[in-house]
């Protein structure tokens, strides 16, 4: 039986994967600090799988916290998502976000190597490919950041290929996530952000649940089909998915391998306002609103390398995406708290 450690499994995509795992038969450990989580998450997927996640309470910076869970479970593999994710909040609070996010990869890559554990999944993001020239995107594309959050990213995987580099029995898989979306069709588990939503989907269903009264659309002027900017939206259950397959891999192969998982298709903002009503059948007012500083016009996965390496690709359609985000909200309108 394969001990998997999920740092940051409390979180959104760490909980549907803890939910994937254990459904298909691994011992879920979670790692993780609840600075932006509830322990209700993982309760809800015990409940959900009909079997236990091993949760601890304990930031990945605390070197002696991850040496007690390493010396005391026999730990496989390590899926690593634990990160701060705020592109806005990166840039007013960089040290923080480079402390949490890249001190804390080296402080976990130090207690795995010392206690010989060298199978890693890291949570990357499509933010590391920056403004880029073409679309869609494959795993070759140049390399920038914009903000502290993607400088992150993009420090952290230099540090895995160094790592790599320096000691070849290490087995990495680089996940460069396009835009989770979407929740568990059980609507017991999703994604529950702090405040005022950063992201497009919990802003569309805060809306159709009218704890907000408008979408504000930002730019309808941009190179795409309609104006509206252009993402690859994800199923954050086929993205789940997405990690056993790396995992498996991993047992198999040694080195790192930087992979985008993404659907391939690009949908606009008005699609996904579009999408959303029409298959709820709830109303979603917008209003067009100024470009937002940082946006690019569109990003979409070349998502080839995935199905070729991994054998995984996305299953969900664009209508399991909307209907799914709109039950979790109607489910939980408070997400995780009773308030
Ligand atoms: P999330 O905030 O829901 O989950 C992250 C989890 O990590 C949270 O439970 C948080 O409490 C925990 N955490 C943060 N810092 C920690 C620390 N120092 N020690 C222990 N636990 C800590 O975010 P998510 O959407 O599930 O994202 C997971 C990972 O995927 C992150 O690394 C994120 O950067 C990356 N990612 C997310 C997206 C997205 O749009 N959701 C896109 C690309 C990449
Ligand atoms: N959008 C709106 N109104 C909103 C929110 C978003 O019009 O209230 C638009 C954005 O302008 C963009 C699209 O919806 O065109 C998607 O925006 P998101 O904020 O949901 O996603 P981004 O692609 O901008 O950002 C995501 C992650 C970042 C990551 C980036 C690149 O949230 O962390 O992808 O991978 F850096």
């Amino acid at each position: 039986m394969a001990y998997i450690l999920l740092t940051g499994g409390a979180g959104y995509i760490g909980s549907h994967t803890a939910l994937a795992l254990l459904r298909a038969g691994y011992k879920v450990i979670s790692f993780d600090n609840y600075s932006n989580s509830s322990t209700t998450a993982l309760q809800r997927v015990e409940q959900l799988a009909g079997a236990k996640v091993i949760s601890i309470s304990g930031d990945i910076r605390d070197e002696a916290a991850l040496q007690t869970v390493f010396r005391q479970y026999p730990i496989n593999a390590v899926v690593h998502f634990a990160g701060l994710k705020a592109v806005g909040e990166s840039t007013k609070m960089p040290l923080h976000y480079y402390d949490n996010n890249v001190a804390g990869t080296v402080t976990l890559c130090r207690v795995m190597r010392e206690h010989k554990v060298k199978k890693l999944v890291f949570s990357s993001s499509a933010t590391v490919y920056g403004d880029a020239k073409t679309v869609p995107i494959a795993e070759t594309a140049a390399r920038s950041a914009t903000n502290p959050y993607g400088q992150s990213k993009l420090m952290i995987e230099h540090i895995l290929e160094d790592l790599v580099q320096a000691e070849p029995d290490w087995s990495i898989s680089v996940l460069r996530y396009f835009n989770p979306v979407g929740a568990d069709s059980s609507g017991q588990i999703g994604e529950d952000p702090n405040g005022m939503p950063n992201n497009l989907m919990p802003f569309i269903a805060q809306v159709a649940v009218g704890k907000r009264a408008s979408l504000s659309i930002f730019g309808n002027d941009y190179a795409t089909h309609d104006g509206t900017g252009v993402r690859d939206y994800i199923h954050v259950v086929d993205l789940a998915a997405g990690h056993l397959k790396a995992l498996q891999y991993l047992s198999k192969h040694q080195g790192i391998e930087a992979i985008n998982l993404g659907t391939g298709t690009g949908y606009s903002v008005l699609d996904m306002v579009k999408a959303f009503s029409k298959v709820n059948n709830v109303a979603v007012p917008y209003n067009i609103a100024p470009r937002r500083a940082g946006d690019i016009a569109s990003c979409y996965a070349q998502p080839d390398k995935a199905f070729n390496l991994l054998r995984w690709q996305a299953e969900k359609t664009l209508d399991d995406m909307v209907r799914d985000s709109w039950r979790w909200q109607r489910q939980n309108p408070n997400g995780y708290s009773n308030s």
